[in-house]
């Protein structure tokens, strides 16, 4: 996560009765690292796990609880908190304070401002502020059939439902109802924002180095640390996309909803490629993949001897350019790394691999850090981007390819034979 990628953004934090509201502590330091500005209202339950001096010191923020709190003029938070907010996220959402959700009650400071909250659509309503709840309980309470029936009320009723997650729960039992950790609610919310620009678009995405073994115990490999295409798979998921991972062995959790598939030579790359190409919208080949392999890998560890080694290297396929050669061809984006002469090999790749789009960086700008300057090549010419960290950047790539896709795929279409 990208410092600032919710900077300017003002979260209405509800929090009601449930053991899981420690984790919400910690979520509202999460969200203020984001950048959001965080508005606490605890509920009665919530106050009894967590108090509000934990979360005012975490927020700087004044902690709200009561409906008749005096401290706004005109005695009105349950208005006031979500007119300034772009989103009010209850977590955890305890099984009562669904049920009153769903009910449109509104007996407490919480539920008052979840009614009250303004919504686009309705006459007069300058602004939408979504609510997104994240529920937290016991299994048995979770798949009770009246939570079931909450839940399915509550999303046909437009409010986002941010899991909850199967695993140990505080009570002793094992199943689902654990809250997310408030990591993976930052992301879903950090998701939230993003506009959905590859809804229902399938994209495949090569990241990561690949390993070519000499021997056993020892590979051919470099220095790329798979950042660049881990943040791409990660906003791509966010613009709305199912989104396929194709990674060589790197040190990086899987982006939240992106299926991972773990590789390690630029053979079993190629391979899980081609098996999984078909019906894709987008290919975005981000993996610096080893151009060569060792013509044959020992069976055994190379033993040492005073004697110049050599070894034989063959070519490794080129993964992009066989995408990009399909009859069926998704919008295939390139990347080119380059040392030197940027816009003559970046366009030249552009060219004889036949993309729509490459991405081009000078390796010295980019490997292993968390910016990057990077410039974007396509039919319509050079498009520098300033230098950012790269989950911006990965946004501004999948933005421009959603952009371009449409008028690249009319065109290919009017092709023969296409
Ligand atoms: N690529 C690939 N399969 C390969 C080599 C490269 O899919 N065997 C992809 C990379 O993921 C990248 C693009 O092709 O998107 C450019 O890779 P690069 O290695 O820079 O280009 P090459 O064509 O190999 O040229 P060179 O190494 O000579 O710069």
């Amino acid at each position: 996560m990208a410092a600032g990628e919710l900077s300017g953004r003002r979260i209405v934090l509800g929090v009601s009765g449930g053991i899981a509201a420690y984790k919400s502590a910690e979520l509202t330091r999460l969200l203020g690292k984001a950048g959001a500005g965080v508005d606490v209202v605890l509920t009665e339950g919530g106050a009894r796990f967590v108090t509000p001096v934990t979360f005012q010191a975490l927020s700087g923020n004044y902690v709200w609880t009561d409906l008749w709190d005096p401290r706004r003029p005109a005695n009105m938070a349950h208005i006031d908190l979500s007119r300034a907010a772009d989103a009010v996220l209850v977590a955890p959402a305890s099984a009562d304070f669904l049920a009153k959700l769903v009910q449109g009650m509104a007996d407490d400071l919480l539920t008052t401002l979840c009614l009250a909250r303004p919504r686009a659509g309705i006459e007069g309503a300058e602004r939408d502020c979504p609510l997104l709840v994240a529920p937290a309980m016991n299994r048995q309470m979770w798949e009770n059939p009246a939570t079931q029936r909450n839940i399915e009320q509550l999303r046909r009723d437009g409010i986002s439902v941010l899991g909850p997650a199967a695993g140990d729960q505080a009570c002793g039992e094992i199943g689902m109802g654990r809250m997310l950790e408030p990591e993976e609610l930052l992301e879903e919310v950090v998701a939230f924002f993003q506009p959905k620009l590859l809804a229902g678009r399938r994209v495949l995405i090569t990241a990561g180095p690949t390993q070519e073994a000499l021997d056993p115990v020892r590979v051919i490999t470099n220095l790329s640390s798979g950042r660049m295409g881990y943040a791409l798979a990660r906003a791509a998921q966010q613009a709305g996309a199912d989104v396929t991972l194709v990674s060589g062995p790197v040190d990086l959790a899987a982006p939240r909803g992106v299926a991972r598939v773990a590789v390690r030579s630029a053979l079993d790359m190629h391979g899980a490629v081609m098996q999984r190409v078909h019906g894709q919208d987008f290919f975005i080949a981000v993996a610096a993949v080893a151009d060569y392999r060792p013509a044959a890998a020992q069976g055994h560890k190379i033993k040492k001897s005073s004697a110049p080694l050599s070894v034989a290297l063959a070519p490794n396929p080129d993964i992009l350019a066989a995408v990009a050669a399909l009859p069926d061809a998704p919008f295939c984006v390139g990347f080119a790394a380059e040392s030197r002469n940027l816009d003559e090999y970046a366009e030249g790749k552009r060219r004889a691999k036949r993309l729509p789009m490459v991405v081009g960086n000078l390796v010295q700008d980019g490997l292993g850090g968390t910016d990057n300057s990077i410039v974007i090549y396509d039919e319509a010419g050079r498009h520098a981007l300033e230098r950012a960290p790269k989950e911006e950047l990965a946004r501004k790539i999948i933005a421009h390819a959603a952009a371009c896709a449409g008028a690249w795929r009319e065109r290919r279409g009017a092709l023969p034979g296409a």
